[in-house]
């Protein structure tokens, strides 16, 4: 069989040119990136090739080449975080290859060994590891991406093909704090439908949704939601997934997330939220601030825009929340839907009664604050 990708085979380039590291306060979410990138070459013919850490700069592709014209194109982000006392760690990376190599297989591209491109990782985020901010919130956002670069407009799996890593320094998603957002209900596109792409962590997604948000703020909401079918389902937030939280008539408190039913990205913060939830609803791990477990539940579940509406009105909408790997979690205070504005409640500094100590757990492990097997040390 050919070659796989082989960390043993690395050849490194350092940068006689470094670049001068911005001041933390003047970065822009995914505008700066740091002196060194990874490629890795693979063709049909000869499998994965040497890995390399080159310095940052411009690819030379053919204007023929199949990510240009078909779209062939899949990626992912996850970030490296200073710990207390200079440690580097990632943040569940082991999830991301497995993302990438389920995205590869949707549109043909070619399958890798995920802990390989790990290891790879670990070496660059070492080469450039002091870009990374040493301030609380700040962290790399590293971007692994997967072409399709052979030199071809017929419509078929590329017989030649290039996965790169950069990384860029990012600080907080929303420099001023937990500002709730506010959400436009679209009801005029669909991001994903059965069987399509919506699961699939392609950039075939993100380009439709572009317009989508330009309308949302062009109607004065900085986000849009993502509905689903005639009765529209809740699906996801912009680029996020969605949470609900119900407060029923029996006391219980429902934290809800759509199903993975195949429209549904599966995310790496939505699978965190989950797992540390269910732990304090199953009595394994407390998480202190939430509801006792007796009185708190769990569910992946289908849910409606009519529930949300019946919930605000009724009093027992307590959440709606955002999570993704770039903001972490975004409360939502409104939701623009058929003309009229649903109003959400938030908590103190903007995040709710669930989210809040959900966050902290979270965003404590990510940091190191929290020892965890999801922090993974570079
Ligand atoms: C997220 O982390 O929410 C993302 O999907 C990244 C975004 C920049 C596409």
């Amino acid at each position: 069989s050919l070659p796989d990708i082989e960390p043993s085979r690395l050849e490194v380039v350092n940068t006689k040119q470094p670049k001068q590291i911005p001041a933390a306060d003047s970065l822009v979410f995914g505008h700066t990136f740091t002196d060194h990138m990874l490629t890795i070459p693979w063709s049909q013919t000869s499998g994965w090739g040497s890995p390399k850490i080159e310095p940052y700069g411009p690819l030379s592709l053919q204007p023929s080449a199949t990510v240009f014209h078909y779209a062939q194109e899949l990626f992912e982000g996850l970030k490296a975080y200073r710990q207390p006392g200079g440690k580097v760690t990632l943040f569940r990376p082991d999830m991301n290859m497995k993302r990438m190599n389920t995205s590869a297989a949707r549109v043909a591209l070619p399958a890798f060994n995920g802990d390989a491109v790990i290891e790879l990782l670990k070496r660059l985020v070492q080469t450039d590891k002091h870009w990374i901010p040493d301030i609380p919130g700040y962290s790399l956002y590293i971007r692994p991406t997967l072409i399709g670069t052979q030199a071809a407009l017929g419509v078929h799996p590329p017989t030649e093909a290039l996965l790169f890593v950069i990384c860029s320094p990012v600080g907080p998603y929303y420099p001023e704090g937990f500002k709730p957002i506010a959400l436009y209900g679209t009801t005029e596109y669909s991001r994903a439908a059965p069987g399509g792409i919506g699961s699939f962590k392609l950039g075939a997604n993100y380009a439709p949704g572009v317009v989508a948000q330009r309308e949302a703020a062009k109607k004065g909401y900085a986000q849009n939601l993502w509905l689903h079918g005639p009765e529209h389902h809740v699906t996801e937030v912009g680029t996020m997934n969605t949470f609900i939280v119900l407060k029923h008539a029996d006391g219980v408190t429902e934290l809800v997330t759509p199903p993975l039913d195949g429209m549904i990205l599966p995310g790496i913060t939505r699978d965190s939220t989950l797992a540390l939830a269910r732990d304090h609803a199953s009595g394994k791990a407390v998480l202190e601030g939430l509801p006792e477990p007796s009185k708190f539940v769990v569910n992946e579940r289908p849910i409606t825009m009519k529930e949300i509406k019946q919930a605000a009105q009724d009093g027992s909408l307590v959440e709606f929340f955002g999570t993704g790997t770039a903001a972490v979690i975004s409360p939502v205070n409104k939701i623009g839907y058929l003309g009229e504005d649903i109003h959400i409640p938030t908590g103190p500094g903007g995040m709710g009664p669930v989210s809040r100590p959900i966050w902290k757990q979270l965003v404590g492990i990510q940091v190191g604050d929290i020892e965890h097997p999801w922090s993974v040390v570079v």
